[in-house]
């Protein structure tokens, strides 16, 4: 990367700052003093400004506590969307990681590593989502079993995967699946007879949403958390 685009990158400082600030002297790469911007750099080089190092561009991680009414898209001109809702530098850069529905809650990851967002959500990947469903009719007896055998949803060629259920009360229950199909959850209830009247996502893969977030607030993920995925 161009010397003048790391700092910019890395510092939150204009490009055309940075590259006055280089031709002052005040930037060395490897201990070398370098004046030229255009100069390239590698995460393996130590890039210093006024001595003091700068590290190396790194991804940003979110997780955002989605209210329903917003949508997990980056532009709408109807509604609000999720990168909305993240005030950071160099929000053009990020990208949502998994989409939930308009009027589904929860857990929504937000990141600029392309990679990371591809592992998470690759047809491949088979990241766990867990939901809370509340249903429209009662749960019967035999989703369980239709849940563990593989849902035939209208339109698709294969069965879901296998998904695992725990009943909470008689019209709410957790759902695990690993996979995402367009509207999964609610069209794998259409296809066992019922519908769903709330949908809320809790955790995928071992990213758990954070209690102390109200709806509509985020925060940066942990290094645990990052290096869950993947
Ligand atoms: N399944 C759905 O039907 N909707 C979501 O938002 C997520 C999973």
């Amino acid at each position: 990367m161009r010397l003048d685009k790391y700092i910019s990158n890395a510092t939150d400082i204009s490009r055309s700052e940075v590259k006055r600030i280089i031709k002052t002297g005040a930037v060395e790469i490897d201990d070398q003093v370098t004046t030229n911007p255009a100069t390239k750099v590698t995460s393996e080089q130590k890039v210093s400004l006024d001595g003091s190092v700068i590290s190396a561009c790194k991804h940003r991680y979110f997780m955002l506590n989605k209210p329903a009414g917003v949508v997990s898209v980056s532009k709408d001109k109807h509604h609000p969307t999720a990168l909305s809702l993240v005030y950071e530098h160099r929000s053009d850069e990020l990208q949502i990681a998994g989409r939930l529905d308009i009027d589904t809650t929860g857990l929504l990851l937000i990141t600029d590593d392309g990679k990371w967002n591809h592992r998470l959500t690759s047809p491949r990947s088979k990241c766990t989502k867990v939901y809370t469903v509340t249903l429209g009719n009662p749960i019967e007896d035999n989703y369980p079993e239709k849940l563990s055998l593989g849902v035939q949803l209208d339109g698709e060629k294969h069965r879901c995967m296998p998904a695992t259920m725990t009943k909470i009360d008689s019209h709410c229950l957790t759902l695990a699946i690993g996979e995402g199909k367009y509207h999964q959850v609610k069209r794998m209830f259409v296809a066992l007879g019922n519908h769903v009247v709330k949908l809320h996502r809790f955790r995928v893969g071992g990213i758990t949403l954070d209690e102390d977030l109200a709806e509509g607030d985020y925060r940066a993920l942990s290094e645990a958390e990052v290096a869950c995925i993947g």
